[in-house]
């Protein structure tokens, strides 16, 4: 398929060519390369990056599909622009162990709409406490979570540090003092970054700090940095868009204050923060009325952060699409993604960055329609994704 009439994030003129799943040619006036039976995919008005890929995402399967399935999830990804996810492990049961993390990644490539890797738990069953399972962990597995339950036991974690120095895994961490957090919200996010931040330095394990939402924790980020750590974080787009003054959802970490929002986008600027992940959290209407924590977000994640970012804050497109493709794909070791080169996956996103649009919740792929932003008006639509050469999303 040639993709033609697009421009690059700088603006400038481009085609893509995509053969066999990768990007075969790239560059302005491609049309004489086509080989008689290849499909055109006129883009004109359009902006081509690489596809999107989220750290932090939930797709419920199993034991919560009617907050989202693997079918939805797939969907709701692809129309967000997306062509990779890491899901997080709070299912029910918990995903502790390999097997099941590949037989649920086997299904997604099924569907193909949307790649998938399947993050483990840090401690089984997130008790809180035993870590046996990790000592019997494939090789495949490189990344583990806690998600929704930090581990509260420094021994533990000190442990987990120490297995996953040995067997080369990434911890992924959600900091909070769950102790802390009922009366000190912003404490309970602050002490646990700095311990995470600690051990991951101590043991030189590779830690992945989820949802950093307070300028403490990315001063403390900045800090560990600078010092060699090696330490990665991700921002979410609702952090960096909504403040508790704005809204008033439930959301874990909390929407912060505007002097949170203002070290976030400081911390973007200064290449503190590597990625922009949505933590898209499906819930039902009822589960949210009982008080259930989080947001849908894979399809709103591309126009939020292009408004605030670009048109607001003025960063460069190009910076936003590394913090959306290129550098998640280098955090999940993703060769191959995240880039537009020749013999890359043709991995890519169309995007609309002149016409604003309104969101509607109504109208999501996801199952779940908790989503804060509807009715807000965005810059940035995504209008198709292209997942190995073949469309997976397109908007009339
Ligand atoms: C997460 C979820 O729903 O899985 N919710 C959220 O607000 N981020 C769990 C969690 O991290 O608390
Ligand atoms: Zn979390
Ligand atoms: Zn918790
Ligand atoms: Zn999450």
């Amino acid at each position: 398929m040639l993709i033609q009439n697009a421009v690059n994030a700088a603006g400038q003129p481009i085609d893509v060519l995509c053969r066999t799943g990768k990007i075969a040619a790239l560059g302005a006036g491609l049309a004489p390369l086509l080989l008689p039976g290849e499909e055109t995919l006129d883009a004109a008005g359009r902006t081509v990056l690489p596809a999107f890929i989220d750290l932090h995402c939930h797709w419920r399967t199993p034991g919560y599909e009617y907050k989202e399935d693997l079918e939805t999830g797939s969907r709701a990804a692809a129309a967000g622009g997306y062509t990779f996810v890491n899901l997080m492990p709070n299912t029910n049961p918990v995903m502790s162990d390999a097997a099941a993390a590949h037989a649920l990644m086997e299904k997604v490539e099924t569907i193909g709409l949307c790649g998938a890797n399947q993050t483990v738990s840090i401690t089984e069953n997130f008790d809180g406490h035993t870590l046996d399972h990790l000592k019997t962990l494939p090789e495949s597995v490189k990344y583990i979570t806690e998600d929704g339950h930090g581990v509260q036991n420094a021994a533990v974690m000190a442990k987990a540090f120490a297995i996953c120095h040995e067997k080369h895994i990434t911890i992924m961490s959600h900091a909070e003092d769950s102790d802390i957090s009922p009366w000190d919200y912003r404490l309970a996010e602050d002490i646990e970054t700095v311990r995470n931040l600690y051990l991951s330095e101590y043991y030189q394990t590779r830690l992945h700090l989820c949802h950093v939402s307070t300028r403490g924790a990315i001063e403390a980020v900045a800090a560990a940095k600078y010092r060699g750590a090696p330490v990665t974080c991700e921002v979410t787009p609702h952090h960096l868009w909504f403040t508790k003054d704005t809204l008033d959802y439930r959301v874990n970490p909390p929407v912060r204050e505007a002097d949170d929002v203002a070290a976030l986008v400081e911390g973007i600027r200064a290449g503190i923060v590597d990625a922009i992940a949505t933590d898209h959290a499906p819930h039902s209407e009822e589960d949210k009325l009982k008080g259930a924590a989080g947001m849908v977000g894979l399809e709103t994640a591309f126009g939020v952060c292009y408004t605030k970012l670009c048109r607001q804050e003025g960063l460069p497109l190009a910076a936003l699409s590394a913090l959306m493709s290129t550098n998640p794909a280098e955090i999940l070791g993703l060769l191959g993604k995240g880039t537009l080169a020749p013999g890359a996956d043709a991995d890519l996103v169309l995007v609309d960055l002149a016409h604003p649009w309104r969101v509607d919740k109504n109208a999501l792929h996801s199952k779940s329609h908790n989503c804060p932003y509807d009715g807000t008006t965005l810059y940035g639509k995504v209008r198709a994704t292209i997942k190995g050469g073949k469309i997976t999303y397109r908007a009339e």
